[in-house]
């Protein structure tokens, strides 16, 4: 896969700007808030239609504007695919894949997919149990297009249920109705976390093995219903039970108590919980494994390289482990880097790679 062209209208700190890679590697310096996440930020966007960073699209549209662009033409396995996007809030946004509407996410999502990978990530084991579902979430959807779907649809159900439940005057029967939906919904979520943390973890282990040497990782999913995977007709099974058994419950404490919403992410190295006890290079590992296990698992199961994006990250790493990621995206992985220097990159790998700068929203060649 490579990203050939991306062209951005009003987004963020950008007016206009039309940029094509030349080379498999680039690496996009600049001073601090010149534009160099943002422009990260819209290939991220053109492959998940979502951003770590915002709560809303308006937040993409440039001060004082009302709609923001973005155009990408992708070589994908031979073919070229054109994406257009036009974020227009609070309408829904538009989509178009080779000039052709798509009203469904997935349709689109389907075409480039990306690993991003900035200095916020390597906080993602101090960070909050939903930052660590929102790691999870991302890279799932990358493998699974109709898991946005699969979430979508839960956060509609416990919405609705947890509006019921801050109401006077609550029905039973209503609040069956509403767990048998959730039910159905939290174990489609809660079967492909685990499916994707089992795939994950076997790969991510070895890669950590590689750069610590003696220490063992383990992944494991916390839910307070769902221990282990299990065909996915237990599993919902499993979710009524405990949905009625906390029904007193969560009437009496208005909101929803049982669900995905609610599950964490553990990492344990030589068996000891990594977000309370790891060092911050111990977690830099973890973290550094995961992201390039995410992208062998894209590559085996889309049988095509996702894009690399890597945000200010380099200058995060020791010699050990920056060594480690830039042999591992070595040969055809498009990697597009931003960094305020050059200097943390070595020369070696600097000479197969396009060094654009940007200044105040503007790339300069
Ligand atoms: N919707 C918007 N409209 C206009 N400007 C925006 C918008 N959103 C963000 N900006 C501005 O874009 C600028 C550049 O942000 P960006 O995060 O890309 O900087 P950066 O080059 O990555 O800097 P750093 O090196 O500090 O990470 C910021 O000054 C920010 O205020
Ligand atoms: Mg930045």
């Amino acid at each position: 896969m490579f990203l050939k062209n991306i062209k951005l209208k009003n987004f963020r700190n950008y007016s206009e700007v039309n940029f094509s890679f030349n080379k498999n590697k680039t690496l996009f310096t600049g001073k601090n808030a010149q534009g160099k996440t943002n422009l990260l930020e819209a290939v991220f966007y053109l492959a998940m239609l979502n951003s770590n960073r915002i709560k809303k699209d308006i937040e993409l549209v440039k001060f004082d504007k009302d709609m923001a662009y973005i155009s990408a033409s992708v070589e994908k396995q031979g073919v070229n695919i054109d994406l257009d996007i036009v974020i227009n809030p609070p309408k829904n946004k538009i989509l178009k894949v080779n000039g052709i509407k798509k009203s469904k996410h997935k349709d689109f999502v389907r075409v480039l997919s990306v690993v991003n990978f900035s200095s916020s990530d390597l906080m993602l084991l101090r960070g909050e149990p939903s930052d660590r579902r929102k790691w999870l979430d991302l890279a799932i959807t990358q493998v699974y297009p109709k898991y946005t779907d699969n979430l979508a649809k839960f956060n509609k159900i416990r919405l609705q249920k947890a509006n019921y439940l801050s109401n006077f005057g609550i029905n039973p029967d209503m609040l069956d109705v509403f767990n048998s939906q959730l039910a159905i919904a939290s174990s489609n979520i809660v079967y492909l976390r685990l499916k994707f943390l089992e795939e994950i973890k076997s790969i991510a282990s070895e890669k950590h093995k590689c750069i610590s040497e003696f220490e063992n990782l383990d992944i494991k999913y916390e839910s307070a219903v769902i221990k282990e995977l299990i065909p996915i007709d237990k599993m919902t099974e499993l979710f009524l039970d405990v949905l009625n058994q906390n029904k007193e419950k969560e009437i009496i404490r208005q909101t929803c108590l049982v669900g995905p919403h609610r599950d964490d992410i553990c990492f344990l190295i030589n068996n000891l919980d990594a977000r309370k006890y790891a060092s911050q290079g111990q977690q830099r590992t973890i973290v550094l494994a995961l992201k390039l296990s995410e992208l062998d698992i894209i590559s085996n199961k889309t049988g095509d390289n996702p894009l690399l994006l890597l945000d200010d990250v380099l200058a995060e790493l020791d010699d050990k482990r920056q060594n480690f990621l830039l042999k591992s995206i070595k040969g055809e992985i498009q990697t597009i880097i931003t960094s305020v220097d050059t200097f943390f990159f070595d020369k070696e790998f600097l000479s197969d790679v396009e060094i654009v700068n940007i200044e105040n929203g503007e790339i300069i060649k």
